[in-house]
């Protein structure tokens, strides 16, 4: 399409009923009340000059552009804080008002640089659009008065430059990084003619700004502006796609150059982000054109040899016979396939579709396995479905939000700063995390509690909150007794006294007081609502502490409405989606067992094979029987275990001694290192399918340009399922996204067709639920009633020792993403350029660490060397880390633990001893 220039009315929508009529111009319209006049005007097709309101955010009534006359009103009133009456009759043009107009815009282009013919923002600038509406001819003032034209040019950023010398101060990039990104980095410094904006002291690198871009697109001059438009020039198409980091979803607005990806703005129709984005969806994409990216098939005999690229026949063939040559040797279970919860629905079900009915096996497992899949196992156990329960829009009526092991401004920027919106509104906080992550205090938020307890003792911490709930009569009864099974065996379990805060805060390290108070706020609010991430699931008792959870929501009732619910925040884009899918070894499509007789008939028919009842190998059996001998290839899409999967040491050991790895991914990444063919992938940007996030949200990715490699990935793995004798093949996307709704309960709905009308949909899409589901659970469970499970706490056997007296806990930074394979390749490197260990400055001192010094982290089963940050962030005993940077390879260290229901790794827990490391040697590097 050309460029998509979404519609501004000035001023934010109000909530409620139109029931306010008004005349503008002569043209009747009818809004909601407490609308401004600003807004009304352009709902009655009516654009009204203005500079300093946009619909993003509140008005502030400062440039004095959208004046208007008012029947009956004395002066002229600015429409953007004139809030409409039943009944007004507007005028937006009078020569009077031209007047007005024509003198506030003669005083800002009086002072400012007349060189919009060479100005990046030329044809994109409102100051530029207003001048011509308001038929400015003239500037009386003449130029030469003082002015602001020498103000210098702040280029520290890596993806936008602050040129002062165009800034009309309009206060619009302050107000969207408080209002809609809540940082509060900006100011406007000084008063009068000096006032100017400011990111603080020095620059906008130095500065709090997490570069999310808000300002950048609030700007309506061409003050703040993309260094990609400065260096391109202005975009003239758009394709509208999704964010391919997080599991957010952000949907975006591609803008392109003839060819070229000039900017991604970010979708003020996304349903998820709704206008906003983070500075990795907004910015990083440069890696999709890094030099770094592979675009041709490779082979070699064996990992000690160079790569020898080939043509795609020759790569497919090698792929299909090699994988069929070691069935013929090792038995048909000799192989299988790792799905990737990078890419889209459309490849994820190619993918297991090709490991069920070309492999012939159920050995395909997803990274979702070392990330949510508690999630999936603990939601399914209590509520009867997999999947967090709101829409993030759901957030806006909580009363109360419990935070547990999830870090949202890091790891899902767009939702925390739809959270922070509550948090400043009112809402209350309580932070469940062994770490001071920012919500805990930040400006104009501070949580109510904050549960800093020991890592590994989520499930002590959660009982205990429900024990309050418990015995102190909090319990929500009429939803329990209308709606929940197995609550008087539970309730017994959870009020003996072993699950009382008292009884457990020598294990959690949490006062029972702050319990208590905590447990109270919660069970009181009127809408409670949990959001929780990795922090929760990655622990041996991961799957439990899902349940726990379930349980607390319901006990108290915050179950089935909006402002309240169980939301996973999902780490990967499409985490969501590759469970949906079917990646799991012992589920098909829609989380529905392989033993079910009946779904697996389903499948047989429809695909024309047989398909085991037993359940495949998860990643780690596959491991296991690699080393073992009975395990010999592995397909692994889009994913580098080899940096992200526990105890690499394990890992690598698997890899070697298989006989074929096949890696398809976009770079020669870590497990690339021990693969035998490499298949390059497709970016986002070279994609069209789906991705789901973690609202259940199903969102269209549009190719923004054709694959680079000159195939699909969906295509690729077609052509090894035929190369191997099961013939796959589709037209399109869309017709794989067919076949899925056509055998998938969930998704019965959905097409690509529905999906482009709707603009995306949250399943379960289907006869009942045509435009889909934001809130599950309503009336009644999808199991039916809600289930109450018994959730003792089991100490992780990961337990700290004199050799390794710390606890390690991982976790992520804003501006790199997981093994860093895409952000490292990206302007983001600005600010994370390596791992860092967070230490206590008494475990620091200590051991004679001080900030910055290179220090040793070992585990029982590795070492790494990384730099140490000393911060009270953490508690005494225990330290962080990220794990971004192969360089680091965090993931050596951390061990074979797992939960016990999904075997998903205890990457929160790990016994570690820190110690200096050996400096090194004068001359060398
Ligand atoms: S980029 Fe975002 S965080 Fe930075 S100043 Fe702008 S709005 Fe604030
Ligand atoms: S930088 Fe842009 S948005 Fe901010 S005050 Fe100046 S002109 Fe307005
Ligand atoms: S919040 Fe997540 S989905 Fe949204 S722009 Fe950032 S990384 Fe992308
Ligand atoms: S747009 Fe209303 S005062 Fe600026």
């Amino acid at each position: 399409m050309t460029l998509l220039e979404e519609p501004d009315f000035g001023t934010p929508p109000k909530a409620g009923a139109p029931t306010v009529t008004v005349d503008v111009d002569g043209l009747p319209v009818v809004v909601p009340p407490g609308t401004s006049v600003l807004r009304a005007a352009a709902q009655a097709g009516v654009d009204i000059p203005k500079l300093c309101a946009t619909d993003s955010l509140e008005a502030f009534g400062s440039c004095r552009l959208c004046v208007v006359e008012i029947d009956g009103r004395r002066g002229t009133p600015a429409s953007c804080t004139t809030p409409v009456d039943d009944g007004m009759r507007i005028r937006t043009q009078s020569p009077h008002l031209e007047r007005l107009r024509r003198g506030v815009m003669e005083l800002y282009i009086s002072d400012h640089p007349l060189d919009c013919l060479t100005c990046p923002a030329n044809g994109d600038c409102e100051l530029q659009d207003m001048a011509g509406e308001v038929g400015l001819r003239e500037v009386r003032y003449g130029y030469e008065g003082e002015n602001h034209l020498d103000a210098p040019t702040d280029t520290s950023n890596p993806y936008f430059d602050f040129d002062e010398s165009k800034c009309i101060a309009c206060s619009r990039c302050v107000r969207a990084c408080d209002e809609v990104q809540g940082t509060f980095a900006l100011t406007i410094a000084n008063r009068g003619f000096a006032s100017k904006v400011a990111p603080g002291p020095t620059s906008f690198l130095e500065s709090e700004c997490v570069s999310c871009g808000a300002c950048v697109q609030a700007c309506p001059t061409a003050t703040l502006q993309e260094k990609s438009v400065v260096e391109l020039g202005m975009p003239s198409r758009t394709v509208i796609t999704t964010c391919a980091y997080c599991g957010v979803g952000c949907s975006f607005k591609a803008e392109l150059r003839g060819t070229e990806l000039v900017r991604m703005v970010p979708h003020k129709d996304g349903g998820a982000n709704e206008g906003h984005s983070c500075v990795k969806g907004r910015f990083a994409f440069g890696y999709a054109t890094h030099p770094d990216r592979v675009l041709s098939p490779m082979v070699r005999d064996s990992i000690t040899e160079p790569w020898r690229e080939v043509s795609w026949e020759e790569a497919i063939g090698t792929v299909a016979r090699g994988f069929r040559s070691l069935q013929e040797r090792y038995g048909a279970g000799s192989i299988g396939a790792i799905s990737s919860s990078r890419c889209t629905n459309e490849e994820v079900w190619v993918v297991q579709k090709m490991v069920r009915a070309a492999f012939g096996n159920n050995n395909i497992d997803t990274c979702a396995r070392v990330c949510h899949s508690p999630t999936g196992y603990g939601l399914k156990q209590t509520f009867g479905e997999s999947a967090g329960t709101q829409d993030f829009k759901s957030v806006a009526l909580a009363d109360v939000i419990m935070v547990i092991g999830a870090n949202p401004t890091d790891g899902h920027p767009v939702f925390a700063s739809r959270m922070k919106r509550r948090l400043r509104e009112g809402a209350q906080l309580i932070v469940v995390d062994p770490r001071r992550i920012d919500l805990v205090r930040s400006p104009h938020i501070e949580a109510a509690h904050h549960l800093q307890l020991r890592p590994g003792t989520n499930v002590a911490i959660v009982n205990a909150l429900a024990h309050v709930v418990v015995t102190e009569g909090l319990v929500a009864d009429d939803f329990v007794a209308a709606r929940c099974e197995g609550y008087e065996e539970w309730a017994t379990f959870i009020a003996s006294p072993e699950n009382s805060p008292e009884a457990v805060e020598g294990v959690t390290g949490v006062p029972a007081t702050t319990v208590r108070a905590a447990a109270r706020l919660y069970a009181s609010a009127g809408n409670g609502a949990i959001y929780y991430g990795l922090g929760v699931t990655e622990h041996s008792q991961g799957s439990t502490m899902v349940m726990g959870l379930a349980n607390l929501a319901m006990a108290t009732g915050n179950v089935g409405r909006d402002g309240v619910g169980v939301n996973p925040l999902r780490g990967q884009n499409n985490v969501q989606g590759s469970c949906d899918m079917g990646s799991f070894p012992h589920e098909l499509p829609g989380y529905r067992h392989v033993s079910d007789d009946v779904v697996r008939g389903l499948f047989e028919s429809q695909w024309g094979t047989s398909i085991l009842p037993e359940p495949g190998l998860r990643i780690p059996n596959m491991f296991d029987a690699a080393i073992d001998g009975s395990f010999r290839g592995l397909f692994v899409h889009g994913e580098d275990i080899a940096q992200s999967d526990p105890n690499l040491q394990h890992v690598t050991a698997a890899l070697a001694s298989m006989e074929l790895v096949v890696v398809q991914d976009l770079f020669l990444n870590e497990t690339a290192k021990f693969a035998h063919v490499f298949l390059p992938g497709a970016s986002f940007l070279e994609k069209d399918g789906t991705f789901t996030n973690a609202e259940r949200r199903i969102n269209r990715v549009r190719a923004v340009m054709p694959p680079k490699t000159g195939k699909s990935e969906w295509e690729i793995v077609c052509e090894i399922a035929t190369a191997m004798g099961y013939p796959m093949a589709y037209s399109h996307p869309s017709e794989i996204m067919d076949e899925i709704a056509s055998m998938t309960p969930t998704f019965a709905g959905v097409s690509f067709e529905a999906l482009d009308k709707l603009g995306s949909i949250q399943w379960p899409c289907n006869a009942q639920a045509p435009s889909g589901t934001p809130v599950m659970h309503v009336d009644e469970f999808v199991r039916g009633r809600g289930k109450f499970v018994r959730t003792a706490f089991v100490a992780t056997e990961e337990q700290t020792t004199r050799r390794f007296p710390l606890v390690l806990t991982t976790g992520r930074i804003l501006s790199q993403y997981n093994v860093g394979a895409q952000t490292r390749r990206t302007g983001n490197v600005a600010w994370h350029p390596e791992d860092l260990l967070e230490i206590h400055p008494h475990d620091a001192s200590e051991r004679g660490i001080t900030d910055g010094a290179l220090v040793t982290l070992a585990s029982r089963v590795g070492e790494t060397t990384l730099r140490a940050t000393v911060s009270d962030r953490m508690p005494v005993g225990v330290v962080y880390t990220t794990f971004h940077h192969p360089v680091t390879g965090a993931n050596v260290v951390t061990t074979e633990h797992s939960d016990w229901a999904t075997n998903c790794p205890e990457y929160k827990v790990t016994a570690v001893q820190v110690a200096l490391a050996a400096p090194v040697p004068a001359g060398v590097d």
